[in-house]
């Protein structure tokens, strides 16, 4: 029965993609099942000869600790690059390909063929396709730059402003195709402002570069439990469609339409290639996804953003990264020890997830700026302390990750569960955000139309 199943896909992915004609829409659609098919065909058959390599990595949250394959990303990357390699002829079908009826004679065809050239030469969107092949670039190095982490465990200063370097052809691109740095002022702000948009200039670029440094590394710190890079990853990934499919039916503009079909050109197939990783990745792992994974898919979603002309509404969909990284600047600025891994620890009496913890060493006096923010992190709730009752010093505190944030509140959980609620947290937050985009900020700023 699932034979059947997964030959249906196949074909399924097939059909659609000889659609082209028609719709380089639907071809899309068939490349990502395609995508999200090879991708599931080559991880379990390439899994023995990474090993081999030497990618692979413990699963810690485990009784038997085994070890299985990792760097599994690069696959999905790989099959990512296929795809929007093999859309290249597709989406500029039209300006490639002259219409023909059957019973045109050859010296016709040649005459209509060079006629035709010189239309193509004249129409061809070079813009459009400078556009992509700049998204390309933008996520092969950074790819590549996730291979090198998996491989060399570079150290997160050296690697951190990186994709500002990589997201450059973006950036160009932007400038050179839409350059839009303002942004609109709320209709209730508009009479104290004396104005309807403020232009951020120069600084606009900047955000739209923080932008790719935040999306490949925030994903990269929410991590170390099966399937939560990768799940995630593809929630986001389905939000981002529904705004870019809800922004293309309810827009009159093209350009805006535009910018968002490109979007969705290169987001389905991230989601065909994140599902057929997460078939493999999820609960109980028997690939991990490594950091070429969450770069990867990191620098997508940054890319969709900028070329979608969407960046601002992205950081709506990306809350539960943004929270993550604010709940782990003392630890990743060294305030709070920062241990080489956050991720919780398996009770193996219970085989539940437990928080994991910062051991504080007896004896030695903490900083003011530890004892500080610890305090007011625990009086937030944001960790626990637990504290020595006859000293009145901290013995030990959860780590600084929304993953022990949830471990806290919700208590201990199986690993899968521990997951799927980080996923139903990326979900209600994507849902929020999108009510927000399409429903409230018509309200509040009418004339903005991206
Ligand atoms: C990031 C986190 C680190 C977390 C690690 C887990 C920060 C600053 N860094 O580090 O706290 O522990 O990710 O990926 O927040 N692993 C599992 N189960 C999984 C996934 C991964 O046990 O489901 C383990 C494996 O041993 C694997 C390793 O994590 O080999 C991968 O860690 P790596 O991606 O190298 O860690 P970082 O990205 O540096
Ligand atoms: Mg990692």
């Amino acid at each position: 029965m699932s034979k059947i199943i997964s030959l249906g896909i196949w074909a399924l992915g097939f059909l659609l993609l000889a659609s082209q004609r028609h719709s380089p829409l639907l071809s899309n659609m068939g490349l990502s099942v395609l995508a999200y098919k090879a991708t599931a065909f080559f991880i379990p058959r390439v899994g023995a000869a990474f090993i081999r390599r030497g990618f692979a990595g413990k699963d810690m949250n485990k009784i038997e600790k085994r070890v299985i394959p990792e760097t599994m990303g690069a696959v999905s990357a790989l099959v990512y690059f296929m795809c929007m390699i093999l859309f290249i002829p597709i989406l500029f079908y039209k300006y490639l390909v002259p219409e023909r009826s059957r019973d045109q004679q050859d010296d016709q065809l040649n005459v209509l063929n060079d006629g035709y050239a010189s239309v193509a030469k004249t129409q061809f969107p070079h813009d459009q396709l400078g556009a992509y092949l700049s998204a390309v670039i933008s996520i092969l190095s950074i790819s590549l730059l996730g291979i090198f982490d998996d491989l060399f465990d570079i150290r997160w200063r050296h690697k951190f402003f990186l994709p500002a370097i990589a997201a450059i052809p973006l950036l160009v691109v932007y400038y050179v195709d839409y350059g839009v740095t303002y942004v609109s002022v709320p209709t209730l702000l508009r009479p104290f402002l004396k104005r309807t948009v403020v232009d951020l200039g120069f600084l606009y670029y900047i955000y739209m570069a923080a932008v790719a440094i935040f999306c490949p590394n925030s994903i990269n710190i929410i991590a170390g439990v099966n399937g939560v890079e990768a799940g995630q990853s593809f929630v986001i990934g389905l939000v981002v469609l529904c705004n870019d499919l809800i922004s293309v039916f309810h827009q009159s503009n093209t350009e805006a339409m535009r910018a968002h079909l490109l979007s969705i050109y290169l987001v389905l197939p991230l989601i065909g290639v994140t599902a057929g990783l997460l078939e493999y990745n999820w609960w109980p792992s028997r690939v991990f996804v490594g950091d070429t994974f969450c770069y990867f898919a990191g620098m997508v979603l940054a890319v969709v953003g900028i070329l979608g002309h969407f960046s601002k509404t992205l950081m709506l969909f990306f809350i539960p990264q943004i929270f993550n990284f604010i709940l782990s600047v003392p630890q990743l600025f060294g305030f709070v020890e920062c241990p080489r891994h956050r991720l919780p620890r398996l009770n193996v009496k219970t085989g539940l997830l437990e928080n994991s913890y910062t051991e504080f060493t007896e004896g030695i006096p903490l900083p003011k700026k530890t004892l500080l923010t610890i305090r007011v992190f625990e009086a937030l709730y944001l960790i626990r302390v637990d504290w020595d009752q006859k000293t009145k010093k901290p013995i030990r505190c959860t780590n600084f990750t929304i993953i022990n944030f949830v471990l806290y509140h919700f208590g201990p959980m199986r690993e899968d569960r521990l997951t799927l609620c980080i996923m139903g947290i990326q979900l209600v937050v994507g849902i929020f955000g999108l009510v927000i985009r399409h429903g409230i900020a018509p309200l509040v700023y009418p004339q903005d139309s991206i």
